[in-house]
């Protein structure tokens, strides 16, 4: 089973990863979340280059944002010599703006054109071309139509976030498409949605045997060590917690300075569910504004607020 970090916009970028990896052990793979590609003849800008990191691995895979199949091209071959070795496509991401161009989720609206533009990136990239879908923009229906294109293009694989366009990150995954795309599809797929406690995982599993490619995404946000629980491995301590939140926080102020803050708190918002009293947790550092105000607050909830028997995002 190869167990991976979902790629999740202003949270898992490089600080993160590393961050979590040294406390909690890498995961087999890790998505990086999307960037926008470089036009041709066009170098990667500082702001990208940062959003990639150093490059730590062959087991990291950058993701792209885009329609145009020539700056996909380009784009990959810069990835190339940066020492990637695949290069994942967003058809996924939901947001108002970047549907309205056509981008992300927006792909999915015209089955005919994707399947021109897939054809053409996977013929022309230098990477393997690998892809991250939605079922579709409104409804499951759509999906029949999609997965039959996915599965004429030669992908590296493709993963499954089975939930339309506008249930954004809302309601139950349409499980029953993710069969599918295991019944049907010629290359590997991997899943990703709302797996937040090992009980889910073999839920999973007991459900689809076949799987062997799972992503984790705001589970490990709630519940850092549930890449090593789902491998049997033991729970977080609150020590070990306490120590993946400081080298965030350092991480993120050498990065960014006043601006950690607010990564700060976006992690919270999530990882207050590793405490059994998350509202508490929250009230401490959400109206927080300065560093040292900050620093208090945390060291009142890891010095006051017990860790949860069991840490589950909770939607
Ligand atoms: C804040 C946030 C940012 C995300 N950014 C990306 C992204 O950059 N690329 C992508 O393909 N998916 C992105 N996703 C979707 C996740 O990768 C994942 O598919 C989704 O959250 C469902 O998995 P989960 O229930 O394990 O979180 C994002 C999700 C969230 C909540």
């Amino acid at each position: 089973m190869k167990l991976s970090l979902a790629p999740m916009e202003g949270i898992t970028g490089p600080v993160f990863r590393k961050a979590h990896a040294s406390c909690f052990g890498a995961l087999d793979s890790c998505y990086l979340p999307f960037i926008a590609p470089a036009h041709p003849g066009k170098a990667f800008t500082e702001k990208t280059l940062k959003a990639l990191g150093k490059q730590d691995g062959r087991s990291v895979i950058p993701q792209l944002l885009t329609k145009d199949a020539d700056d996909f091209v380009w784009t990959a071959g810069l990835l190339a010599e940066l020492g990637y070795s695949e290069v994942n496509l967003n058809l996924g991401c939901p947001s108002g703006t970047v549907v309205a161009k056509g981008k992300g989720a927006g792909l999915l609206r015209d089955a005919e054109g994707l399947e021109r533009f897939l054809q053409d990136i996977c013929a022309r990239s230098p990477l393997p071309v690998s892809v991250k879908t939605r079922l579709g923009l409104a409804d499951v229906g759509e999906y029949g139509r999609i997965l039959a294109v996915l599965c004429r293009c030669p992908l590296k694989e493709l993963i499954v976030h089975p939930r339309v366009r506008t249930e954004l990150y809302r309601g139950t995954p349409h499980l029953s498409c993710y069969g599918e795309t295991l019944e049907k599809a010629p290359f590997p797929v991997a899943f990703s949605g709302d797996i937040f406690s090992v009980a889910d995982f073999e839920e999973l599993l007991r459900s689809y045997p076949a799987t062997t490619h799972v992503l984790l995404g705001r589970g490990i946000l709630a519940n850092p060590a549930l890449g090593r629980m789902l491998k049997g491995g033991p729970a977080a301590t609150a020590e070990e917690i306490r120590e993946f939140h400081d080298r965030l926080f350092e991480g993120y102020e050498e990065e960014m300075g006043g601006n950690a803050l607010f990564r700060m708190k976006e992690w919270w918002s999530y990882a207050r569910f590793a405490f059994a009293d998350p509202q508490k947790v929250w009230r401490l550092v959400r109206k927080v504004r300065k560093a040292d105000e900050y620093e208090k607050a945390v060291e009142r909830i890891f010095n006051g607020v017990e860790l949860a028997d069991e840490a589950v995002y909770r939607p």
